[in-house]
């Protein structure tokens, strides 16, 4: 049974042309897909559906077998903007979506400090977030969503605002995360070059339909210099195909 399950998913923001139109995709548990296209071809609009912050108007969208209804705990977002509170600590930050459902135990604490002391950022933890770097908050953010330990983490360019070097660091440090967690993640991007280091399988879409399902089987753990090898420009070339192919 697939982990995430999309069945001929449509959507129509009321009034407008439809932005999403029979939508077939398979998330098996613990795999990394991600969703590539032009802005506005509808990658946001997937996300929120799988988020069930938007029902669809046709077809089904199943999270574990059950229709999704609503945001769960099992559910971690990160968005473009890190989206911190400054006048929390960076540690009370990483605690809020436990705090926000019930009492923080000494082992969410804990937890909390463990991916914190992954990111490198176990000097931080009493500061506020205001004094961090763009890729530090990047990693508060990340830190924040897995601190429930999600099964399924939804990603909308969580990096697109940072330098190149430091997105490469945070894209390698979350696939080891997600990859040690067995976290199943959806994680939009347009830059196709993310999406091949990133994914095991990558959706192509444009203008609200998937155009392409390219599998990315490069061996894992993905060292930063697979990105220089043939196979790799190989995969880029064959998203950046499938996109054109539509233009
Ligand atoms: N709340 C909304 N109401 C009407 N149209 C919307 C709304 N949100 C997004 N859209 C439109 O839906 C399309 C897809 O948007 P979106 O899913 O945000 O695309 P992407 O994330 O790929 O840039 C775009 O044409 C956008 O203008
Ligand atoms: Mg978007």
């Amino acid at each position: 049974m697939a982990f995430l399950e999309l069945q001929q998913v449509g959507y129509t923001y009321p009034g407008w042309p439809p932005v999403m139109q029979g939508v077939d995709w398979s998330l098996p548990e613990g795999e990394f897909h991600c969703l590539v296209g032009r802005s506005g071809c509808g990658k946001t609009t997937w996300l929120k559906l799988a988020a069930g912050l938007l029902r669809p108007d046709h077809g089904t969208l199943r999270l574990q077998g059950q229709a999704v209804q609503g945001p769960t705990p099992s559910m971690g977002f990160v968005f473009q903007s890190p989206t911190l509170l400054d006048w929390l600590s960076v540690l009370d930050n990483v605690l809020l979506p436990i705090r926000l459902h019930r009492a923080v135990q000494p082992k969410d604490v804990e937890q909390a400090q463990s991916l914190l002391a992954q990111m490198g950022l176990s000097t931080w933890l009493h500061q506020s977030p205001a004094r961090l770097s763009g890729g530090q908050q990047s990693r508060v953010a990340i830190a924040r969503a897995l601190v429930t330990q999600p099964a399924l983490l939804l990603m909308d360019e969580p990096f697109a605002a940072l330098d190149a070097m430091t997105r490469e660091d945070l894209q390698w440090e979350l696939a080891q995360l997600c990859r040690a967690r067995k976290t199943s993640v959806l994680f939009v991007t347009h830059d196709m070059t993310e999406a091949v280091y990133l994914a095991d399988r990558v959706a192509v879409m444009s203008e609200g339909r998937v155009v392409g399902n390219v599998a990315i089987d490069l061996p894992r753990p993905r060292r930063q210099a697979v990105r220089y090898s043939p196979d790799f420009n190989d995969l880029c070339a064959q998203l950046r195909a499938r996109m054109e192919d539509r233009c």
